[in-house]
């Protein structure tokens, strides 16, 4: 039963963070009483593979929505493909002041500048080992990022922390050096400081393969501001590094698309239908350098079935959805894994 045209006004009325983890909150508890049946869409699983992971449908959860594992269990119920958990950082930090998320409903978009706001790597690591979905074997990417305080020179050592504190738990990991609320984060996309991470990372790799008996891919989550030649250059060094998967992308800086509207100067990261243009191309540009040897994960701006099978049309392997979810609810997993059943 789709209960969430109902709901959705009423969450509307709150504020954008208050009504995250009241609707967390409450699918959570729904969850531990053994109701979830009522709210879980009809989900088509056709069997596909995450960078050599079997996964039982593309459709995943993007980073960000449950940022330090409190919600996995609730969240797997609705029938994601996989879920990505984070941006954890190696110490818990509080994030941005509140106000700090913003809807746009007119553009079915949010503006968020959150930054980073999570209890550390390791409370998270612990949250994983106790879900069922994890002790199951469900597909959980362990999303890793740097602290606010730490200078961005060493913002390496940041991710060597999060890389090995996560990788015995973790299906994938997500570098994301894409958030546009951590200063200078972004910069990490481009020239040597990119080339530097990668090769510091892919050699770091290698010695947990060792140590844990186990190969995790590696992924890294770019954004959609980046020009042709930037991709181009993250292209060469994905397959210099053997990089095993490309997130595209996250938030966009642009307000292009909103201009006008209520919120639409607030600082952050735009999401939603606004970005989806801009996540196509960056997806297209890739796939034209990458050709299918490292596969992509296509988010941003999917709202329905037809944009999540765009993504696929535009060189994605998989995609991932947060955004539409505030604006469609969980239906929106079931549209999109029907659409991909097909593509
Ligand atoms: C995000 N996103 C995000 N991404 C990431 O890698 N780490 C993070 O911590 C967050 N946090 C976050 C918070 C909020 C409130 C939003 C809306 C988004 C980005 C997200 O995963 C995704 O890449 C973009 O939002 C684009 O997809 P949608 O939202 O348009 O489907």
């Amino acid at each position: 039963m789709n209960l969430y045209p109902l709901i959705r006004p009423w969450l509307f009325s709150m504020d954008a963070e208050t009504a995250h983890h009241f609707t967390l909150n409450s699918l959570k508890r729904t969850h531990d009483w053994g109701l979830s049946s009522l709210i879980r869409p009809s989900v088509i699983n056709k069997t596909s593979n995450l960078c050599g992971i079997a996964i039982p449908n593309r459709v995943g959860l993007a980073a960000g929505l449950d940022k330090d594992g409190k919600y996995i269990d609730a969240l797997a119920d609705l029938g994601f493909g996989f879920i990505e958990i984070g941006t954890v950082t190696p110490l818990a930090q509080p994030g941005n002041p509140l106000p700090r998320m913003f809807r746009l409903p007119h553009a079915q978009a949010l503006i968020n500048r959150m930054g980073f706001n999570n209890d550390g790597v390791l409370a998270c690591v612990d949250r994983v080992k106790q879900s069922r979905f994890y002790k199951n074997g469900g597909v959980i990417g362990l999303n890793i990022g740097k602290n606010a305080q730490t200078p961005i020179e060493e913002a390496v050592n940041d991710y060597l922390i999060g890389l090995r504190t996560v990788y015995p738990v973790a299906s994938y990991i997500t570098v994301n050096i894409s958030s546009p609320n951590t200063k200078n984060l972004r910069a990490l996309q481009s020239g040597d400081d990119l080339d530097h991470l990668l090769a510091s990372l892919a050699k770091e790799k290698q010695i947990l393969r060792q140590q844990y008996q186990k190969s995790c891919p590696l992924l890294l989550k770019i954004a959609p501001d980046l020009d042709d030649e930037q991709i181009d250059h993250i292209s060469k060094l994905l397959i210099r590094y053997e990089i095993d998967g490309v997130i595209a992308t996250n938030t966009t800086i642009s307000r292009e698309k909103v201009a006008g509207l209520k919120y639409s100067e607030e600082t952050g990261g735009l999401s939603g239908q606004p970005v989806f243009e801009a996540s196509n191309r960056v997806i297209r540009v890739l796939n034209q350098h990458l050709r299918q040897q490292i596969p992509i994960i296509g988010v941003g701006g999917i709202l329905n079935g037809a944009d999540a099978k765009a993504k696929i049309n535009a060189g994605a392997h998989c995609v991932q959805v947060y955004t539409g979810l505030i604006y469609k609810g969980p239906q929106l997993i079931a549209d999109c894994t029907l659409a991909l059943s097909q593509a």
